[in-house]
Formats: structure tokens, sequence, C-alpha cells
């Protein structure tokens, strides 16, 4: 076997297992991994502090959405199809915001149970590991939120 295809396989074994055990990301990697999503993001905190990102405002503010409502940052005009998901129950937790960074299409469509559903946010995280990290790295720069997610 080639030397770039054991690493190839080794890397994703490692990243399915970190995912499958729940285990928690490493938020230094996750603060690495927003390059990935500073085209469209920033993590801008209530004071007005740049935690990562530059100025993008194609997409929300992803500051403290841990264990909020999907589609209710205040000013973002976000699709009708997201905002009906955080209507029906849609909150951010590990499982939800690594599914929907995966393949945000395909989650909305799941989670809507309509195969026509869309959202405004096409890119797709290629590695779950990137997505595990950059939540962590959010959560890290959130503020506490309900006590029964703290643990997430
Ligand atoms: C090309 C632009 C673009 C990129 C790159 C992008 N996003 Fe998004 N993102 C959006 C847009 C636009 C929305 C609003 C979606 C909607 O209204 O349906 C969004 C919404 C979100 C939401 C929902 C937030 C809420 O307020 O409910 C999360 C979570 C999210 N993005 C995570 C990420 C992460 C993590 C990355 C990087 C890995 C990323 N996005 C990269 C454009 C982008």
């Amino acid at each position: 076997m080639k030397p770039t295809l054991i690493i190839a396989l080794f890397t994703s074994v490692a990243a399915s297992a970190a995912f499958a055990e729940g285990d928690v990301g490493d938020s230094t990697a996750g603060k690495r991994a927003f390059s990935q999503c500073q085209a469209c993001h920033v993590v801008v905190d209530g004071e007005g502090n740049t935690l990562a990102g530059r100025r993008s405002r194609t997409g929300p503010n992803l500051f403290g959405i841990i264990g909020m409502q999907a589609g209710t940052v205040e000013d973002f005009r976000y699709s009708t199809d997201l905002v009906e998901a955080g209507e029906q129950g849609l909150t951010w937790d590990e499982e939800t915001f690594v599914a929907y960074s995966l393949d945000p299409v395909k989650f909305l469509r799941a989670f809507l149970d309509d195969r026509r559903a869309r959202g405004k946010m096409t890119f797709k995280v290629r590695k779950s590991e990137d997505a595990v990290n950059l939540y962590a790295f959010i959560k890290s720069v959130s503020p506490p939120v309900a006590p029964d997610l703290e643990d997430n």
C-alpha cells in the first residue's frame, strides 16, 4: 500500500472514532478550521471583539449559537427553511452542528422531511473531525448555556 493511502485511511478512521465516542473536540484545531468558514462567518462577542473570522456577514455571527434555536441570530436574513427548522425545534448541539456542517442541505431536508428544502448555506465541511473541532471551538468561546447542555 502506498504511504499516502495508509495515512489517508488512518486519518479517516481516527476522525470517525473521535466522532463516534462523542469525544470532546479540540478547540484550538477548531479555531484553525474556522478558516473554512470565514469567507461567510465571524465569531464576534457581545462587546464587539472578533474572536474568529474577518468581516464577512454573508452568514450569521456564530458567537453563542450553542444551545440556541436555529435561525435566530438578530438582524440576519435567514432562509425560510432554516427559520422553519428552528421553529420546529432545531437547536445547535454537537450532533446537529456537526451534521449540519457536513451537509447543510441534506440535513435540512431530513430535518424538515422536505426534499425541496435548501437553506442558504451550501458549503460542506469535508472531514467530520474538523466539524467536531469547530463545535468545540465555538462552544469554548460561547457564554454558558442551560445546565443540561453543559456537558455537550
Ligand atoms: C459560502 C458561505 C458560507 C460558508 C463558507 C459557511 N457558511 Fe455557515 N452559513 C452560511 C449562510 C448563508 C447561513 C444561513 C443559512 C440559512 O439561512 O439557511 C449559514 C448558517 C450556518 C449555521 C446556522 C447558524 C444559525 O444561526 O442558526 C451554522 C451552524 C453554520 N452556518 C456553520 C458553518 C460552519 C461551521 C462553517 C465552516 C466550516 C460554515 N458555516 C461555512 C454561509 C456559509
